[in-house]
């Protein structure tokens, strides 16, 4: 898919903003905070309807005004036909003073990948930055993961209040039995599609990875819980169970997939620990690219990528390596604040607010 006709008002740094990008690589360069990033979020929230950057939509009206706008077409080529979809959001204050986002929904098959300086988080950050990542990628492929993850979310936290509540409690175990089903249902729900789509991911993963790195070396991934292979609801219930006595200590829960992680291996060496931080940028960025065929078969169109800042920290060579990549794909948005010559790319000058196309 593309994004076209771009309009922005009060959005971050801009004003007012058009721009009508370029259906392949569009690379937006210009020195540092001129509004590279705030661009790329406009782009994202226009397809997703949330910012990859903060969970606070109030950031992002330009201080000072009221409502921020945004609108652009999203475009789907299949053969020679064209399904085009006019999306328009606001951002406004409420009665309450409190921001919300508001518009109409973007088609089912917009999705737009992200990569940012963040992610280097999944690499070399805590599990719970790799839980964050598993799950965004699993609820590009699978639309009702996010829903599960906030049911699971809700059961694990009225778990966590009753083991709180009652550790003292001689009854305990009754009182958490109904919470257990419910947490062993839904958990083992949300280990499935997080399962589907580390699989998913694997083969494209190992590809992008040996092309950008030009090496034989090879990443994996491996989705990590304590309960093995196990699919049954049973054997989550089963491993509540046998760590009772420590959550009763602790008061809180100590199994199920908000303590799950994801191994990532280059040539067997865990990446965070003996990665370099050269070769940390790179598995962060793959791991993003690999989520792009698997996303094309499950929607039907190719996601947009919105790249910030991917080439910093790779040597010339490597980043040749993924130009080279990007080249192959559908639409690209790439962020430098260098000037940088790519052939056939649109290229636009981001300077304080404004951009002009070079
Ligand atoms: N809500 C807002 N209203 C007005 N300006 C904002 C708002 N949020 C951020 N900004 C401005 O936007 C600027 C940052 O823009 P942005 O992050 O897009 O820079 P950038 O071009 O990506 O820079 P870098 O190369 O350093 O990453 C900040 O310096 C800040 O002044
Ligand atoms: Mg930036």
């Amino acid at each position: 898919m593309q994004i076209g006709g771009v309009q922005l008002v009060d959005f971050r740094s801009y004003r007012t903003l058009q721009v009508d990008p370029a259906a392949r690589l569009n690379l937006l360069s210009g020195p540092n905070a001129q509004g590279k990033t705030n661009l790329l979020e406009a782009l994202g929230m226009l397809v997703t309807g949330r910012s990859f950057r903060t969970a606070r939509v109030a950031e992002v009206p330009r201080w000072g005004a009221e409502t921020a706008t945004l609108s652009g077409e999203l475009v789907r080529a299949e053969g020679g036909s064209e399904t085009r979809r006019t999306v328009r959001r606001s951002i406004v204050r409420g009665g309450d003073g409190a921001w919300s986002l508001g518009g109409e929904g973007a088609p089912p098959w917009a999705r737009a990948i992200a990569f940012g300086w963040q992610d280097l988080e999944i690499v070399n950050g805590a599990p719970g930055a790799r839980r964050n990542f598993i799950d965004g990628s699993a609820g590009r492929l699978f639309p009702t993961h996010l829903a599960t993850l906030v049911r699971f979310r809700q059961i694990l936290a009225r778990r966590n209040r009753v083991l709180q509540a009652h550790r003292a409690d001689p009854a305990l175990a009754a009182r958490l039995e109904p919470w257990n089903e419910q947490l062993a249902a839904v958990g083992m729900e949300l280990i499935d599609r997080r399962r589907k789509g580390v699989a998913s991911l694997q083969t494209e993963l190992a590809r992008v990875y040996a092309s950008l790195a030009e090496t034989r070396s090879k990443v994996e991934i491996r989705y990590r819980t304590v309960l093995g292979e196990a699919a049954e609801p049973a054997a989550l219930l089963g491993a509540l169970e046998r760590s009772h006595r420590e959550e009763r200590r602790r008061g809180q829960t100590l199994v199920g997939p908000h303590r799950d992680d994801l191994a990532i291996e280059i040539d067997g060496a865990d990446a965070r620990t003996f990665g370099s931080r050269g070769q940390q940028r790179l598995v962060a960025l793959a791991l993003r690219l690999a989520e792009v065929l698997p996303v094309t078969e499950a929607v039907g169109t190719p996601p947009v990528l919105l790249l910030d800042d991917a080439l910093s920290e790779l040597d010339p060579r490597i980043r040749g390596h993924v130009l080279r990549e990007l080249a192959g794909a559908e639409q690209v948005f790439l962020t430098t604040p260098e000037p940088l010559a790519v052939p056939g790319a649109a290229v636009y000058h981001v300077n304080g607010g404004g951009i002009t196309a070079a």
